[in-house]
């Protein structure tokens, strides 16, 4: 109810503001040509688009105009450009979301009946890769066969072996990861092994990939991953990660059932670094494991259990980005760092975790944690039924 409340207050707002615009603008027509497609090509297009994250295109007047009142109720709700991460301390790159002017444009342009404008001012379309937001990769792999999934079950977790073929060791400064159908994949953890037990671990199992991966053995790695709404990014000047000459790649996704049989390929894109790096860097995950050894034991219908964990930095540490990952129950995160001198950082909060969007954010620049500062991070779940992505009707106990 209270939020309900709430909703209704913000739109009164933005509607105030969208009157005080139009005023101000009476004398000229807003058209889709000159303000709208700017607004549009620039902030939405990139995934608007086919092939890409959104359900539907937004690249001319009749894609836009026909779902204007919709598109109205999300820029003006802020529900588009999706964006989740926030911190009062510390800018991140790359921030999606559109100006208070700009949502005003995009209001006055639907109450006053959506003209078209003249098509020759129309900004040209921003050059898109192909899918490749990173450009050509220098290597392109795919899945050796099809794995289809049922329609309908629990989720399923799986690894599949992509032999790479490489006669030298390469840098890894950025992985493009390509599910072949979006709908069914909810994230893919990228390993490489040089050891040859996956490919035999594949071989034993009839049906393509295997279900366990081994635990880490020192011919194998951890080399980045992906999740529902990721874009890739290079790493930053000097960092890479090791990719060992003979080493098979292996895929060990998590897969959401969409209601419909399917068949995935991944494929799977990788940018080299032309030097070994520079400098080394690792994560730190609070809680570890993804929150595996931290005893979670949620209640049905506890609509707020929280897990902390802290880190005290043994070394200085320069940190260049942040990311969260959590499955349907996750409600919010944040983590601070609380530096030497008692002053305490906002890292990152995600006020309301939105399953979709589970990306990784980089910081604008290193950022400095000397040697002993906190990291103090916190989880909250929400098992109640209030959850609409809660997969269990009515909620049980989820460990
Ligand atoms: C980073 C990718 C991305 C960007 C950028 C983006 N969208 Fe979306 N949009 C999506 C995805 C994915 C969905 C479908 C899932 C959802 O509704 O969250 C969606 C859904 C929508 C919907 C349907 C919502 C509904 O309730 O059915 C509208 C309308 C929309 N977007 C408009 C926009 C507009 C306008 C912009 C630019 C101001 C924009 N989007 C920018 C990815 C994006």
């Amino acid at each position: 109810m209270k939020q309900r409340i709430h909703h209704c207050l913000v739109a009164t707002v933005l509607l105030a503001t969208s009157f005080a615009g139009s005023t101000a603008r009476s004398a000229e027509t807003i058209t889709f040509s000159e303000h709208i497609a700017p607004i549009v090509f620039e902030n939405c297009a990139s995934c608007h688009r086919s092939k890409e994250a959104a359900p539907f295109s937004l690249l001319n007047y009749r894609d836009v105009q026909k779902r204007g009142e919709l598109i109205l109720t999300v820029v003006e709700d802020r529900y588009m450009p999706p964006w989740h991460v926030q911190s009062k301390d510390y800018v991140f790159q790359d921030h999606r979301g559109l100006t208070e002017t700009e949502v005003a444009l995009i209001s006055d342009w639907v109450e006053s009946g959506m003209a078209e404008g003249d098509s020759s001012k129309l900004p040209a379309l921003p050059k898109f890769t192909g899918g490749w937001q990173l450009g050509e990769p220098d290597l392109v792999v795919s899945m050796k066969e099809g794995y289809t999934l049922y329609a309908e079950g629990p989720d399923i977790y799986r690894n599949f072996v992509v032999p790479l073929n490489l006669d030298e060791d390469k840098w890894i400064q950025a992985i493009k990861f390509r599910p072949g159908v979006r709908s069914v994949v909810h994230h893919s953890l990228f390993y490489y092994d040089t050891s040859g037990d996956a490919r035999q671990r594949d071989a034993a199992d009839p049906v393509p990939g295997f279900k366990t991966m081994g635990r880490g053995t020192e011919r194998g790695g951890a080399i980045g991953g992906w999740a529902l709404g990721g874009t890739p990014k290079m790493l930053p000047d000097g960092l890479a990660y090791r990719l060992p000459k003979g080493s098979d790649l292996i895929l060990s996704t998590h897969f959401h059932p969409s209601g419909k049989e399917e068949t995935e390929v991944s494929t799977v894109g990788f940018y080299f670094a032309d030097e070994p790096p520079s400098q080394r860097f690792t994560g730190i995950q609070l809680p570890p494991v993804f929150g595996a050894l931290a005893g979670i034991n949620i209640p049905a219908g506890d609509s707020a259990y929280t897990k902390t964990d802290s880190f005290v930095l043994p070394v200085d540490v320069k940190a260049f980005g942040i990311s969260a990952h959590a499955h349907y129950l996750g409600k919010c995160m944040s983590m601070t760092a609380t530096l030497p001198g008692g002053e305490v950082k906002e890292l990152m909060t995600i006020p309301d975790w939105d399953f979709s969007w589970q990306e990784s954010y980089r910081f604008d620049g290193y950022i400095s944690l000397p040697a002993g500062t906190r990291l103090d991070s916190e989880v909250v779940w929400d098992n109640s039924e209030d959850n609409f992505n809660n997969p269990n009707v009515p909620p049980k106990r989820v460990r």
